[in-house]
């Protein structure tokens, strides 16, 4: 039996509506019953379709084993293809001497360039996108020293103008353009990454956008992936607002990062439209390239995120906290392997199992297929779901979660109709639970937690929510 004490967070439930011949017992009475002590409802709206799913949290930062510049199968296809995997985001951080940059010189850019190919290369095998991180080749990623220098310093743009010429030919050299998105700077408003002023950042960012517009004729341009969403008076935001709505150099995709608690990717989409009118900037698709702290990566994280960004149409890709080589390995955090963590680590050591976050996005890409549904979270903000249906009552699925907060929320779901259910009736669901034994713990499939019918009428359904514990023990 598996022990639920290893259960940190409050359980992620799956459920699937099916038939009513399927009931197999619970007690709807005792669960009604403690309905006033529930922290809130999310709701999903059968009737409301909401586009085909196309995935759009099933993205990291790095991830991907280098091999040379090629493709890398060492990790297996399955590890992707299961969880629809759709963004890559990369450029040959945290590898050491002779790999650290343009800035230690062609050789240590040549080599740093030959891991972003070859991370281009896997991520395309699997037609996802890749995000090049162009500050990463240049050598900003981190581990330079307070010495290194960056574009433009003292007004001398020489050196950025002949990486520029350099990137742009080896890209075009390597059939790299396709499915490639170009990101100009990570985080300039953050120590690690940038380390000059506002004004010299936004000079960059003017020189770099015309000549990758230009002479990379449909590759995208992302930015300004700053570490947090837009909020008024902040200096980097309005900086760029300023710069690009004065220069035109608006780039295709707006990005940032939603890193910790309480930023919320739903409250992020009102900021970027606030921003975007305070400079008269136009709408673009949004790219959160990076979410989740560490302390926010765990199933019930995942899925809380997962649904934020469906519901508001912004693709995401989990961040990745792991240094030098581990960094590009494990698909930001979703797997583990032998001595994953430990100084006894190889890069390319094999014998790869899903830890538990890799379950939810399993499920999210492979058992969530149809048409995606209108959801509502829960008002508190701290319980959301994301939900797709067929045509009938058993193709529904729903994948809820708080973010990682214990209590009970309920799910209501409407529009019974819509998948041939009469107005009142009975129906049942089927849940499952997505366990996590820590960062590189493995974690086998999701736990059946049993069938439960509920009467219903008005065309809906209130489906109490379970509380961790008691959930476990209906077993
Ligand atoms: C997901 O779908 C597969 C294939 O149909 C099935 O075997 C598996 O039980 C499903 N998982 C859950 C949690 O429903």
């Amino acid at each position: 039996m598996p022990r639920l004490a290893l259960v940190p967070l409050l359980a992620l439930v799956a459920s699937g509506l099916s038939l009513p011949s399927l009931v197999q017992g619970g007690s709807l009475g005792e669960q009604v019953a403690k309905r006033q002590d529930r922290a809130g409802t999310a709701t999903v709206s059968l009737s409301q379709a909401s586009g085909t799913p196309a995935y759009l949290a099933s993205g990291f930062i790095y991830g991907i084993p280098d091999n040379s510049n090629q493709v890398s199968t060492q990790i297996p296809d399955h590890f992707f293809t299961d969880i629809k995997f759709q963004y890559c985001r990369a450029g040959g951080a945290q590898l050491p001497v002779p790999s650290r940059g343009w800035i230690y010189g062609i050789e240590e850019y040549r080599n740093r360039f030959g891991s972003a190919l070859s991370n281009y290369r896997t991520t395309r095998k699997f037609g996802a996108r890749f995000i090049l991180l162009v500050h990463d080749l240049w050598g900003a990623d981190s581990t330079q020293g307070t010495d290194a220098p960056y574009p433009g310093d003292n007004g001398d743009w020489t050196s950025y103008d002949r990486y520029l010429t350099q990137l742009i030919s080896d890209l075009k050299a390597n059939n790299m353009l396709e499915g490639l998105d170009i990101d100009i700077w990570n985080e300039p408003d953050g120590s690690l990454f940038w380390t000059r002023t506002v004004e010299q950042w936004t000079a960059m960012w003017n020189r770099a956008l015309p000549r990758f517009r230009n002479e990379l004729p449909g590759v995208i341009i992302m930015g300004p992936s700053i570490s947090n969403p837009p909020s008024p008076g902040h200096k980097w935001w309005d900086g760029f607002g300023a710069a690009i709505s004065r220069s035109g150099n608006i780039p295709d995709v707006y990005s940032w990062h939603s890193l910790s608690y309480p930023l919320d990717p739903q409250l992020s989409a009102a900021d970027i439209a606030t921003w975007r009118n305070k400079y008269g900037l136009p709408a673009r698709p949004q790219n959160i390239n990076e979410y989740g702290a560490p302390d926010e990566q765990s199933p019930a994280h995942s899925a809380w995120h997962i649904s934020r960004l469906e519901r508001n149409n912004i693709r995401g890709l989990r961040a990745n906290w792991a240094s030098v080589y581990e960094l590009h390995d494990y698909m930001g955090n979703l797997l583990g392997k032998p001595g994953a963590g430990t100084t006894s680590y190889n890069p390319h050591g094999q014998g790869y199992y899903p830890a538990g976050e890799w379950h939810v996005y399993k499920y999210y890409g492979t058992n969530m297929t149809g048409t995606r549904v209108a959801t509502a979270g829960s008002a508190d903000r701290a319980f959301d779901v994301y939900a797709t249906r067929g045509s009938t009552a058993n193709s529904v699925k729903i994948l809820a979660s708080s973010r990682g907060a214990d209590g009970i929320w309920d799910i209501k779901v409407t529009g019974l109709d819509a998948v041939g259910l009469p107005v009142s009736g009975s129906v049942s669901t089927q849940t499952w639970r997505f366990d996590y034994k820590g960062k590189y713990g493995e974690v086998g499939t999701p736990v059946n937690l049993g069938v439960v019918v509920h009467q219903y009428s008005n065309n809906e359904v209130w489906v109490p929510g379970l509380e961790k514990r008691a959930a476990g023990q209906r077993r």
